[in-house]
């Protein structure tokens, strides 16, 4: 089944909410990460806003996206149009094949994903891939709907396209909010090639909404019904399987799940014994690696997983998964796909065109053939949240009966600096004595290049609290010595140390420790 891969594995339980998660959620919701959209209205599933405070992470996210897998490598960024109209999602396969398999039960008229309820109720079951076998098993194993009360019987499974419906224009042309970014990019590909130098290999990569009509979404952002996408698509001549950058990853060590065994290989490794389908794959598989240290997921509770052969699609040449382990389960958070010529030749077919290019090296035409890696942003922000989370318990003063009562007292984001929400929290000690005015006017040339959250009110205890809550990793306080020497108080969100520090050093120490990547000014790379 083209574009959707076996989704059993990613869940390792049925609605499976733990307390961690439920504290994220709670969280995410109270410190304006994101929170479910539509509130007042009862708030539908699947859909989510994020806050003021999330919005800012998510952005430096994308931003990192950019600088990492576009900006460094002089590939092309693009924003295709999200409306898709049917003719195109016809070619790729969509209209027909991109489905869920659901029943509907014939009391409360519940729609349920059919798969995962089979593969809940009977144990060690797997879906083949045929209908006839859920609606089997159903009837096999008198499978009766879990949502209502009087346990109603289930319709004969069947399959539910995903994608959004929408029509075009006063002839209401059909057409779909697109499934992924994906096809935008393929149809683009003969105008940005034709205007950007006509030359193979060439990459073209967009951040964008992706919309999917999931059957059952999930509380927060692991199955959502609007969710972004980062997707690239690397297109190459198929008789040059290898890519200039190479050497520059090739030792560096990542962990890959082949057969359900999980083990450390060089990305020399992966290429040469054919784990990845080429080198090309390989070689973003160790970009994306450093991407997800980089923005604060924890390398060991990530790994790679080689698709099987029954899991990857007729036109791929090999699939790997980025999937990360979370207390939800596990997650697959970006999908890689040797996607060959199919969505061009597709393309080609459909729309009459011509989308071979010329390759002067070999002075013939050819279809480029397509690597394609494509991350989901909200999945990730997940799994950052999840992973960067710490608490503290502290023994507060003995209650009545004597026994030292334990609080989780220090609860806070450990965020990379590259993607805190602000790089820096300012807070004059009062807002007496031009204490204040003085932290305005050191916000104010701060702003220019950095995020500066500034509060004033509030004991500054609380505020460095609010601070830590919600990831910032510096904290800077004006006291009456500023006033006098031109120094403030540096303070580290991790340990809640302190340091002087002249105001003039305050921006680049700052500034280079965000590149860096380490949260105390003085701390060794
Ligand atoms: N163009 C290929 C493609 O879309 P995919 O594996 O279906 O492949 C890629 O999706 C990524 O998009 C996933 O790894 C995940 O991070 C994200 N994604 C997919 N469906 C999602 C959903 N319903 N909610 C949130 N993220 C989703």
């Amino acid at each position: 089944m083209p574009f959707r891969k076996q989704e059993a594995h990613t869940f390792q339980g049925w609605e499976q909410v733990t307390e961690l998660h439920e504290r994220i959620l709670e969280l995410a919701v109270s410190r304006s990460f994101f929170f479910p959209a539509n509130e007042p209205y009862g708030a539908t599933g699947g859909f989510y806003d994020y806050g003021p405070v999330g919005v800012l992470i998510k952005r430096k996210i994308e931003n990192l996206w950019r600088r990492k897998f576009i900006y460094e490598h002089g590939f092309h960024e693009m924003e295709s149009a999200i409306v898709t109209p049917e003719q195109i999602l016809i070619a790729s396969g969509h209209v027909s094949s991109f489905a869920d398999p659901v029943v509907d039960c014939k009391m409360c008229k519940a729609r349920i994903r059919a798969d995962t309820l089979v593969e809940k109720e009977v144990k060690g079951w797997k879906w083949d891939g045929k209908i006839e076998s859920i609606t089997l098993a159903i009837k096999e194993h008198e499978i009766k709907c879990p949502g209502c009360k009087v346990g109603g019987a289930l319709s004969a499974a069947y399959m539910f396209n995903l994608m959004f419906k929408t029509a075009i224009g006063g002839d209401q042309s059909p057409a779909y909010f697109r499934p992924e970014t994906a096809q935008g990019i393929f149809t683009a590909f003969p105008r940005i090639f034709r205007n950007h130098g006509a030359k193979l290999p060439l990459a073209v990569g967009q951040v964008g909404k992706s919309f999917r009509n999931e059957i059952s979404p999930r509380k927060g952002l692991v199955r959502m019904r609007e969710f972004t996408q980062m997707e690239l698509e690397y297109f190459f001549n198929p008789g040059r399987q290898g890519i200039e950058e190479f050497n520059k990853v090739a030792d560096r060590k990542l962990r890959m799940q082949v057969e359900a065994k999980t083990s450390e290989m060089s990305v020399r490794d992966i290429s040469e014994n054919k784990i990845a389908a080429n080198e090309i794959m390989a070689y973003f598989l160790a970009l994306e690696w450093d991407f997800y240290t980089a923005c604060g997921v924890d390398q060991k509770r990530m790994y790679f997983r080689v698709l099987g052969k029954a899991e990857v699609p007729h036109y791929s040449k090999g699939n790997i998964d980025l999937e990360v382990e979370t207390s939800y389960g596990i997650v697959e958070t970006i999908g890689n796909a040797y996607r060959t010529d199919f969505d061009l030749s597709q393309h080609a077919k459909t729309s009459g065109q011509d989308l071979s290019v010329f390759v002067e090296e070999e002075k013939k035409k050819l279809v480029p053939h397509v690597f394609e890696a494509s991350m989901g942003v909200d999945r990730m922000f997940f799994c950052i949240l999840e992973h960067c989370f710490r608490e503290k318990e502290a023994s507060k003063s003995k209650t009545e009966d004597s026994k030292p009562e334990t609080v989780k007292d220090w609860e806070w984001f450990d965020f990379p600096p590259a993607i805190a929400p602000y790089d820096v929290a300012v807070f004059p000690l009062m807002k007496k004595d031009g204490l204040a005015e003085k932290a305005e006017e050191i916000t104010a040339r701060l702003r220019s290049t950095l995020g500066v959250l500034y509060q004033e009110s509030g004991s500054i205890g609380r505020r460095y609290a609010r601070a830590d809550e919600i990831g910032i990793p510096y904290a800077i306080t004006i006291d009456y010595d500023t006033l006098k020497d031109e120094t403030v108080t540096i303070r580290y969100r991790n340990d809640g140390g302190q340091e002087r520090i002249k105001i003039s050093e305050l921006e680049v120490s700052i500034r280079k420790n965000i590149e860096s990547g380490r949260v105390r000014l003085n701390e060794k790379s």
